[in-house]
């Protein structure tokens, strides 16, 4: 049989693996034009921890309903003309072993020489999401001064080099010697390790003593405000994430937000799901940056269905080097 984790616990503070339970689940014949994916990569994403809430800006999960987020696998029944037994396919009915979904659910991978979980991590939505947030979102420009927090994980690993890979110096938060070592390989020119000791405001402006032109925001709180604090006039700021306040319903202040005004500084928070028709694009340019050596999938492999709750909770306890995956 089958199996998918369900959602059987609001947590309040920080999440537990209590919160999950692994349960069977019928494995359902194919309606006309749906096909059945065998999973052999889960992705686990800190956004699942916002949605867990009962309030929450995100769409919140439903008590009791399966958990989901995205996946790859081999399509192993197919009615659809679509697609094949065989085909490699993303989707996003994750945190399960087999899903059944319509065609229109279901992406090819495109042909890309990479390994296949890459397309959880560089190739997936956290590149996709790095490459608009940068390029789009924070319109940056070689020569700018571009400040990357949580550069150590999935989006910060392949935001950093992105960026390196259109000119731009690079400034890269993250927890721990590892990490940091990790984002000055991937070409950060300056690292700041946020548990180190002294504050972020403090190392961010030691780091970027000119200031900062654009902001990429993975972590909020603290690092928004050290952002704010140290950003030139008219910086930009993609707000990607706020993942420091995943984990509790209170919120650090903001004291320098009135920066916004004096520095004319842009906030402007994105989704990924909204730059879905520009995939092509995507690929087009991520593709000639893996080709040249510029672009590679930085990953950490759990393995097993049954530990995919520990392996997400290690995100809030900064587990993970580059993209989590879990391997089944
Ligand atoms: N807007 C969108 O469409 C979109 C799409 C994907 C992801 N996101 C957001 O992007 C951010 C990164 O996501 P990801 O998938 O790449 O996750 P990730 O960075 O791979 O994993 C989360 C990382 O956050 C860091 N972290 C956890 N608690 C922290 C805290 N209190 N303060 C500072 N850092 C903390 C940890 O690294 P350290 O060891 O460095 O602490 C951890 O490894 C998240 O905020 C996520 O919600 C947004």
């Amino acid at each position: 049989m089958p199996r998918c984790w369900y959602f059987v616990k609001r947590p309040v503070g920080p999440v537990t693996e209590g919160c999950f339970e692994l349960r069977e689940i019928e494995s359902r014949p194919l309606k006309d034009g749906s096909v059945r994916v065998a999973n052999r990569w889960l992705s686990v994403d800190p956004s699942v921890r916002w949605r867990m809430d009962a309030e929450t800006p995100l769409p919140p999960l439903p008590l009791g309903g399966k958990l989901n987020g995205p996946a790859l696998g081999e399509v192993v029944e197919s009615r659809s003309a679509q697609f094949h037994v065989g085909d490699v396919v993303t989707h996003l009915a994750g945190w399960r072993d087999e899903a059944v979904l319509p065609a229109e659910a279901l992406q090819r991978v495109p042909d890309i020489p990479v390994p296949e979980s890459a397309f959880l991590g560089v190739l997936g939505y956290p590149g996709v999401t790095a490459y608009f947030g940068l390029y789009d979102v924070a319109r940056v420009r070689p020569g700018d001064v571009v400040f990357i927090s949580a550069g150590g994980g999935a989006v910060g690993t392949a935001a950093i080099q992105m960026a390196k890979a259109g000119g731009m110096t690079v400034v890269a938060s993250a927890g721990g010697p590892e990490k940091c070592a990790l984002a000055r390989k991937l070409g950060a020119d300056v690292t700041i390790d946020y548990k180190g000791g002294l504050p972020i405001a403090t190392a961010l402006r030691e780091a970027a003593p000119s200031g900062i032109d654009v902001y990429f925001d993975n972590v909020g709180g603290d690092h928004l405000d050290a952002a704010l604090a140290t950003a030139k006039k008219g910086a930009r700021f993609a707000i990607c994430g706020m993942v420091s306040g995943y984990n509790s319903r209170s919120r650090e202040p903001i004291p320098h937000l009135d920066r916004i005004i004096s520095a004319g500084i842009t906030l402007k928070g994105f989704e990924v799901f909204s730059f879905a028709d520009r995939l092509a694009e995507f690929y087009e340019v991520a593709g000639q940056w893996i080709h040249r050596g510029a672009l590679t999938n930085v990953e950490t492999v759990r393995h097993g269905l049954e530990n995919t709750p520990q392996a997400f909770l290690g995100l809030f306890t900064g587990e993970n080097l580059g993209k989590l995956v879990v391997c089944l």
